[in-house]
């Protein structure tokens, strides 16, 4: 069995060799931190001085790498890890994209494609999935992640560890790691690295959760994070690491340190140098140092000196060395190389297929008036404009794998050639780029106007550059970059039907282009079939079903902006009361798009709601059922949302907070009875002992098309 021979393997280890299996260094493919030393690699892999390398692509090199791994007294293979975060090279929309769709299958589904496309090229180990909750759209890494909400994001969670892992150990799959643990999205100011200052309650109910979900989908690895929380650097936090992670929780995996995130707690001031951080991170429980060369340079002289038991180290190793076996590679350490299987599986036309459906489930159709959207495929001219329309490389999104032979204009479907790929020949399209995504240049607005005003209707691409959401790239200003809401407004201006196309990786700020254009598709970035899947939902061969992840602010004074907040003591009753109530005096406390928001091209209407008793005792269940009828003229997609409310607890509740979901398909005119159930997890929290559990008392349901479009609402009481 595993245990004994990491055993076996583990007695004839000398100290120098077991922290080499704690090394992780970066190879030669774009660097995804500071390097700050330079060793000789190829050497230390031989002397068995290193377990694991990250930024190495593809079967080729990855082979030659575990060639010199092969080269060592004791032949432990490498582990090779890599950000494969929304595909590896078929490129899947940004998770945060992907969040939109709630589609927890089809999440699985690219999570599962991306892992097989990773695996084939050699790779073991992705640094996904990315489960920091985060209501702060200045936090660039909110791409990355689920968005706002607990729930949906530990869903999201479970769906994609399940995806990437599938079954561990085939060639297919790659194992996860659950990041960045924890709390990192709560930084403060949304600036990133910065600290996180946080209650234990909001530790435990709003951003340990999907942590722990990832974890019961068996996700085999973690990786710490670069914030302090409450003063303590999580790198070198046992709390988090010991306590929880390895001691309640029982997870055993390990944890691998983020870029440098142990030599960083110098600058944080929690240990006096390299040597002080790798005593302080081993002993939190940091199995593995990427880049800090903390472990590879001070551990065995911390060991001499008796400030690191040995038993430190052999846990560390052992939980390494065990995922090296169940992975199989003391069988072959070259199961993962093989040439063909890449050759086979990197963007196939299967997994694009997959790409394209994904990308238009996660378009998010913010506004539609006078039902301009679906445009009729016998539109005579359509202007095409924006600085994103021609662009290739901005669909792929921030942490797409930068494969040194990828040539975007081939890989990825741009705007312009989706809408060129759907429309008929009796269509012409007519295109001007009218400004940079950056800048203050307005010479192409001329352009521009006089080809919009030869169209019967304008499609206008704007957004952010791919590169401004992302890590390191928090934002202070939300709004659309350069003159490009300036550019909506003359187009506006010609008086032609407007479609705004919005790209991002974050909720951005557009209150003009919100008010005053008719129509407006929320497109993130997409992926590899982008430009296929915008013009799929343009045309209404899909029905848009994406419903927002994050709220989306007004202002930027407004942030953090969540759905379930507290009540306090003085509601504002109303938008516009400022008398001595919660509120700001120069704003709505509304976001502008709420969380859960997005239109269909069709309607729903929800109806009939019963609930199967009124008083629920503690180990029941209630049934809570209401009809769906799609009440438009077009098939489509709705997602369910069931908020509850506990009406008083021993600590304050929220407004509302989501406790599942459904998506459902509807044929036009057709309804469909719903139904969710309600058990006492689902009523628990942690109560004023921090101990998770439910309270009696009344609930109240609410059943919805946003958090702020509750269609149906009832009652119940919970009696012990
Ligand atoms: O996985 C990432 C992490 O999310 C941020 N720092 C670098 C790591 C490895 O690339």
């Amino acid at each position: 069995n595993i245990n004994q021979k990491v055993e076996a393997l583990l007695r004839q280890m000398t100290l120098e060799e077991k922290i080499g299996q704690l090394n992780q260094y970066t190879g030669d493919n774009a660097a995804t931190g500071p390097i700050t030393i330079n060793p000789n690699k190829q050497t230390e892999i031989k002397q068995g001085l290193i377990g694991s390398m990250l930024n190495i692509l593809g079967t080729k090199y990855t082979r030659q790498y575990q060639e010199l791994a092969m080269q060592s007294r004791l032949k432990i293979p490498l582990l090779f890890g890599q950000d494969v975060i929304h595909g590896y090279k078929t490129t899947f929309p940004i998770p945060l994209a992907e969040a939109a769709s709630w589609d927890l299958e089809a999440m699985e589904l690219t999570a599962r494609i991306a892992a097989t496309e990773a695996a084939a090229a050699g790779i073991h180990w992705t640094f996904a999935p990315m489960v920091d909750i985060s209501r702060d759209p200045r936090w660039g890494r909110v791409m990355e992640g689920a968005g706002e909400d607990t729930y949906l994001g530990s869903k999201i969670a479970y769906a994609r560890v399940k995806g990437f892992q599938g079954n561990l150990g085939d060639v297919t799959s790659v194992m996860a790691c659950v990041k960045h643990f924890a709390a990192y999205g709560a930084a403060v100011g949304g600036r990133d690295y910065n600290s996180v200052d946080m209650s234990n309650r909001m530790l435990w109910e709003t951003y340990l959760p999907p942590f722990k979900a990832a974890l019961d989908a068996g996700a085999a690895t973690f990786m710490n994070s670069f914030n302090d929380l409450n003063g303590i650097p999580a790198t070198g936090n046992a709390y988090l690491q010991r306590d929880i992670l390895k001691g309640k929780w029982n997870f055993k995996g390990f944890v691998v340190s983020d870029w440098g995130s142990i030599g960083e707690m110098v600058n944080h001031g929690f240990a006096k140098d390299n040597k002080e951080a790798a005593l302080a991170a081993i002993t939190a429980g940091s199995d593995m140092d990427m880049e800090s060369n903390a472990y590879r340079y001070h551990l065995a002289q911390l060991v001499k000196e008796k400030k690191v038991p040995m038993a430190l180290i052999d846990d560390a190793v052992k939980r390494i060395l065990r995922k090296k076996f169940e992975l199989g590679l003391f069988d072959d350490p070259f199961k993962f190389n093989n040439e063909e299987r890449e050759q086979k599986a990197l963007c196939n036309p299967e997994h694009r297929k997959v790409a394209r459906a994904m990308a238009a489930k996660s378009i998010v159709l913010l506004k539609n008036e006078k039902g301009i959207l679906p445009l009729s495929k016998s539109t005579k001219t359509i202007a095409f404009i924006g600085p994103l329309v021609k662009e290739y490389k901005q669909n792929m999104g921030f942490w797409s794998v930068e494969l040194p032979e990828l040539d975007y204009t081939k890989e990825i479907v741009s705007q312009w050639d989706g809408l060129q790929n759907k429309v008929g020949k009796n269509t012409q399209l007519l295109y001007a780029k009218g400004c940079d995504i950056e800048g203050d240049n307005k010479e192409g607005f001329a352009e521009a106007i006089a080809v919009a005003n030869q169209a019967d209707v304008v499609i206008l691409s704007i957004g952010e550059r791919r590169d401004q959401s992302g890590e390191a790239k928090s934002r202070s200003n939300l709004r659309l970059p350069g003159v490009q809401e300036e550019l909506v407004k003359a187009i506006q201006a010609t008086g032609k039907p407007v479609v705004v196309l919005i790209n991002a990786g974050r909720p951005l700020i557009f209150n003009w282009t919100a008010d005053q254009v008719p129509a407006i598709l929320y497109t993130w970035w997409l992926g590899s079939e982008a430009g296929n899947a915008i013009a799929d939902v343009l045309f209404g061969d899909y029905n848009p079903s994406g419903k927002l992840p994050m709220s989306f602010p007004r202002e930027e004074g407004q942030i953090p902006i969540y759905y379930n907040h507290f009540n306090t003591g003085r509601p504002a009753p109303n938008e516009t009361a400022t008398n001595y109530v919660s509120a700001y005096i120069d704003l709505k406390n509304s976001p502008k798009f709420p969380f859960g928001y997005g239109l269909s091209y069709t309607t729903f209407n929800y109806s009939d709601l019963q609930l199967s008793k009124k008083v629920m005792k503690k180990n029941e269940t209630i049934t809570v059922s209401f009809t769906l009828t799609n009440t438009g003229k077009f098939d489509g997609e709705e997602v369910v949302q069931l908020y509850l409310k506990d009406q008083v607890g021993s600590v304050v509740r929220p407004v509302k907070e989501l406790r599942d979901f459904q998506k459902v398909f509807l044929k036009a005119g057709a309804s469909q009875k719903i139904t969710f159930t309600i058990d006492k997890e689902k009523l628990a929290f942690y109560n004023a002992k921090l101990e998770w559990a439910p309270e009696p008392g009344g609930f109240e349901v609410q059943l919805g098309s946003s958090s702020a479009d509750i269609r149906l609402k009832d009652s119940f009481e919970l009696i012990f």
